[in-house]
């Protein structure tokens, strides 16, 4: 891991002075998975999970100030957002208000360089730079861990995109009576020493998903029998893949990650009713993953909440990986990420 993948967020500066900050976050995927709420309004998880952010898909994100302004205003490239996704933006806005005591609505710009709602973890980046930039502009001023803990409030996998390289994010005490003043439930970066390694990224469908992950999550964890076994698994998954990573031991690496995640798929087949993100073509690019370690090059997969497939090899061997894969599903888009860095404040403006 390079030392400017340990980038942890500039602190903001006195609140007189602010009126608008400008933060950028990269994704991160998960090696071991988050599925599954303990506390929903808190976002608190039933497990630990352990991600790697991404040198690709910047997520820009400008908050100002709007003095004069009854409501938030929230734009994703340019275009309003409504909805689901506007609502969850100003219930984050409302709780770093209620914090900084100040009233004052506000304008959200996003820029996205990642296809947004299709299991590329845009709430991850989004909602780790919507923490940096709102936290700076509204005079919060947080350290790294308490910004992944207000990030991880707005989509639990953003609380890992606040760090660079390896982020482990403690689920936290299961005490059963969780409050906002909780602070157990925090991503912190891991070492991965001498590991090279690369995500290879095929987009087989870049459309949103058929069932959001919120609604995927809760369903999974309410109906199905294969939920708390995984859940169970998951704690020795998360054991192993420390110790490979401490080995730097990209196939011990993979193994754990690739089984923990088919795991996870596994538990929504088995959702009732099931909910089903591999495709076809997820399968197809499966196929060619076991291929190229049949003949000898280490890769292995795991997917999110869709049917895109990032395949996990050495540096050395992305090009070849992402050219085996590329052949195999028409119009199906590569990109090679490395581990990228950790959320940061770009500008404060007076
Ligand atoms: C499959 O973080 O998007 O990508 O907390 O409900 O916003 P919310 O969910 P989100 O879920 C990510 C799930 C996953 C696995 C992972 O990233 O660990």
């Amino acid at each position: 891991m390079r030392s400017e993948h340990r980038t942890t967020p500039v602190r903001s500066r006195e609140r007189s002075t602010v009126t608008s900050a400008t933060a950028v976050a990269h994704p991160n995927i998960a090696l071991i998975k988050y599925w599954g709420k303990r506390d929903e309004h808190l976002v608190l998880p039933w497990t630990d999970s352990l991600s790697m952010t991404l040198d690709i898909f910047p997520t820009t994100t400008r908050v100002r100030l709007a003095p004069e302004a009854e409501h938030d205003e929230v734009t994703l490239d340019g275009v309003p957002v409504a909805g689901e996704a506007r609502r969850r933006v100003v219930a984050f806005l409302e709780l770093v208000r209620e914090r900084a005591g100040l009233p004052q609505r506000a304008v959200v710009e996003t820029e996205n360089t990642v296809p947004t709602g299709a299991g590329l973890a845009s709430s991850a980046s989004g909602f780790a730079a919507l923490a940096v930039a709102a936290a700076s502009t509204y005079g919060l001023d947080l350290d790294a861990t308490a910004l992944s803990r207000l990030a991880r409030r707005g989509s639990g996998s953003a609380s890992r995109s606040i760090f660079g390289g390896f982020a482990l994010w403690h689920a936290g005490r299961h005490t059963g009576t969780a409050t906002d003043t909780d602070l157990s439930s925090y991503a912190e970066p891991v070492p991965a020493g001498g590991l090279d390694p690369a995500l290879v990224i095929a987009v087989v469908d870049a459309g949103p998903k058929a069932v959001p992950s919120r609604e995927a999550m809760r369903r999974t964890v309410e109906t199905s029998p294969l939920y708390r076994p995984w859940a169970a698994s998951s704690k020795d998954d998360l054991v192993g893949m420390r110790e490979a990573l401490r080995r730097a031991d990209l196939d011990a690496v993979g193994e754990v990650a690739e089984r923990n995640a088919l795991g996870m798929h596994a538990t929504m087949l088995a959702a009732r009713p099931a909910v089903r993100y591999l495709s076809a073509a997820t399968l197809t690019v499966l196929d060619s993953v076991l291929r190229l370690r049949r003949d000898g090059t280490p890769a292995y997969a795991t997917m999110d909440a869709g049917p895109n497939v990032k395949v996990l090899c050495r540096r050395a061997d992305a090009e070849r990986v992402a050219e085996a894969v590329r052949g195999t599903v028409p119009g199906c888009s590569v990109h090679i990420a490395g581990p990228g860095p950790g959320a940061r404040l770009l500008n404060e403006g007076g």
